[in-house]
């Protein structure tokens, strides 16, 4: 298929972190494969920001592949983006080597990102994980793409990206489009089950916090039950009452009604009943899901082959741009 000039070019990143979560689903990818045919769209599997924490290599494997998998059982359709593993285009690591030496080390320093993870990993704060967001940067100006959905713990790392080709484009020429954070119409932040403050999280230390959009239907109906709501004993949406309101959300984004009418449903019902609702919305939901992946991971030729088309497709894109960025610092060819 030629590329349709006509569409937005959208890029976006997701690690291959083992563990997908509810909230990274109706978060992020679920928008994504709505979203896929309505721009150039390019989706990567960063494997190359996950090696700036230490990693077991039989386990980043393992990862790798059921990261793809899970991302084409959630509906990227490598017919309809382009969906690869950022190791597999070499341009990714050599632009983000060129645009090294446009980044300033004072504000490399300033990334909340970069900070957070130096305390977590205190014993490991190398020099790839400060220079992650030179390769996040090159990840997108690759493409020469106008929109980056990712969420707000992200944006940050957009604007340095904005930075450094303004930067770029004032020294040499117009090289860089400038690239905007996307927040999708329709996405819905999800909370902690058991902490309903903070954001639902797979690296957080009990898994009865997240549902991984692979567990088991006994285990997901098991974490709602145990989902901390309050004592009002009623569905109502309201900041005061972050547990039932995070349901509610779960449960709106899943059944497409609104507050209202969720209301109205559960109007003199108790919290045991809403509970079961929401867990088997989220069961029916991620049912497809499950079983595509499974599909998935037992043809490994088909998914290797899948990565290897993606990052064909990718390559072709990003060729131009390196190569004007090469000439364009005076490197000779
Ligand atoms: N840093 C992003 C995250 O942790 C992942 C990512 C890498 C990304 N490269 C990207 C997101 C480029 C958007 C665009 O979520």
């Amino acid at each position: 298929m030629a590329a349709d000039k006509s569409k937005q070019v959208m890029f976006s990143g997701i690690q291959p972190s083992g563990i997908f979560t509810l909230g990274n689903y109706l978060g992020a990818v679920r928008n994504w494969s709505v979203m896929q045919s309505d721009f150039d769209s390019l989706f990567c599997l960063v494997d190359l920001h996950a090696i700036t924490v230490r990693q077991d290599p039989a386990t980043l494997r393992e990862n790798i592949m059921r990261g793809f998998a899970v991302l084409m059982a959630c509906g990227l359709d490598p017919e309809r983006c382009t969906l690869f593993v950022q190791s597999h285009v070499p341009a990714h690591s050599q632009l983000s080597w060129l645009l090294g030496a446009y980044a300033q080390f004072g504000e490399l320093s300033r990334m909340t990102q970069f900070k957070d993870k130096s305390q977590r990993y205190a014993d490991n704060i190398n020099a790839a994980l400060f220079t992650y967001p030179v390769l996040m940067a090159a990840d997108i100006l690759l493409y020469q793409a106008e929109l980056v959905p990712v969420g707000i713990d992200q944006k940050q790392h957009v604007e340095l990206t904005r930075d450094i080709a303004t930067r770029f484009n004032g020294i040499y020429g117009d090289t860089f489009t400038l690239p905007d954070v996307y927040f999708p119409k329709v996405g819905a932040k999800i909370m902690s089950l058991l902490d309903p403050t903070k954001k639902m999280s797979k690296s957080d230390d009990n898994p009865g916090s997240y549902v991984a959009v692979l567990d088991e239907p006994d285990v997901i109906i098991k974490k709602f039950r145990r989902a901390v709501t309050d004592s009002e004993a009623r569905v109502r949406f309201s900041p005061d009452k972050p547990g039932v309101s995070n349901l509610m959300t779960i449960y709106a984004a899943l059944t497409e009604r609104d507050m209202a009418a969720i209301e109205a449903e559960f109007e003199g019902k108790g919290y045991g009943d809403f509970k079961q609702a929401v867990a088997e919305a989220v069961v029916e939901t991620l049912r497809p899901v499950r079983r595509r992946f499974l599909d998935l991971m037992e043809n490994p030729d088909y998914l290797l082959e899948c990565c290897h088309k993606g990052a064909e497709k990718a390559a072709k894109k990003a060729e131009p741009t390196l190569k004007l960025v090469t000439e364009r610092i005076g490197l000779i060819g």
